[in-house]
């Protein structure tokens, strides 16, 4: 039955943290096709409103271990998921349909933070990691700052969440890698012409690496990392950082810029 974990004690000390966590038996409102292989879900149920950045564990019917989404919107009783079909997990996610129940724990991880908040920022998504980037917007408007976003994909139809974006944001910017939509290229090439102040990013680790090190702001970079527990008991998704070893799970999966080493 345990496919993923070779520990058994690991595996016993897994289900008694996940049996005592935030858990949520949320109903499925709707799970549709947004975009190439990605998939919105709208959930419904009692469940509190989820700081942006962090994520959530969902259990999946025959894996062992849950997988890790972002919050992409969320406010009390209401909570919506936006994730890509890679694998067998999001494929069974995505044959979900109304009705269904959703088994998940969260908010975990720690979040973007909006302390000092920002007059100028910048949102800058990667692919699927733009899909965080909602919530920050949305807190960033309450808060009383409007955003730019820069988000990167490789075609016209891998881009999700335009609409919502747009209503949020002062300027949305699409780059892809066929030139099919906005600008041809990757989001790096267009961050000399935007004038921004600071800066929040979530995507693939070499895009993070990129923006970290060719912008001279401060700035805060959502990580992903293959996860274990995804909580901080089986430290799988550890990275060293400027203050030590962190957990990508539990310290993460914000970082700000300083800590982060490439
Ligand atoms: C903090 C965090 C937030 C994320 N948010 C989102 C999101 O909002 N939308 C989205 O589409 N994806 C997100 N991901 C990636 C998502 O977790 C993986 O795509 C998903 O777990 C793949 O599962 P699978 O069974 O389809 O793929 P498989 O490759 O079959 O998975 C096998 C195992 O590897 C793990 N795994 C595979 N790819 C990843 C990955 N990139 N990151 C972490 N674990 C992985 C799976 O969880 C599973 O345990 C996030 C990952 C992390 C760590
Ligand atoms: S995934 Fe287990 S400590 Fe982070």
């Amino acid at each position: 039955m345990i496919k993923h974990c070779k520990n058994t004690k690991k595996a016993t000390k897994y289900c008694i943290f996940v049996s005592v966590m935030n858990k949520y038996l949320l109903n499925i409102i709707s799970n549709s096709c947004v975009a190439k292989d990605v998939f919105r879900m709208e959930l419904t149920g009692e469940i509190p409103a989820l700081k942006c950045g962090s994520f959530v564990e969902i259990a999946v019917e025959g894996c062992y271990l849950r997988r890790p989404i972002s919050v992409c919107a969320s406010c009390e009783g209401h909570l919506t998921l936006v994730y890509k079909i890679v694998g067998e997990g999001t494929r069974k996610m995505s044959e979900l349909s109304y009705g269904q129940k959703v088994d998940l724990i969260g908010g975990l991880g720690n979040g973007f933070s909006l302390s000092p908040l920002p007059a100028h920022p910048l949102l800058i998504g990667g692919g699927i990691g733009t899909a965080p980037l909602l919530q920050l917007a949305t807190d960033l408007r309450a808060a009383g700052s409007t955003p730019l976003l820069l988000a990167g994909f490789n075609s016209a139809s891998d881009i999700f969440l335009e609409k919502e974006f747009t209503d949020l944001c002062a300027q949305v910017i699409f780059t892809t890698l066929d030139g099919s939509r906005g600008i041809q290229g990757m989001v790096t090439e267009v961050l000399s012409s935007l004038h921004f102040d600071y800066f929040y990013a979530c995507g693939p680790m070499p895009m993070l690496k990129a923006v970290s090190t060719a912008i001279p702001h401060p700035g805060q970079l959502s990580l992903e990392e293959r996860m274990g527990c995804g909580f901080g008991i089986c430290m799988g998704c550890s990275i060293q950082t400027a203050g030590g070893p962190k957990r990508i799970c539990k310290e993460g999966p914000v970082f700000r810029k300083e800590e982060l080493l490439w």
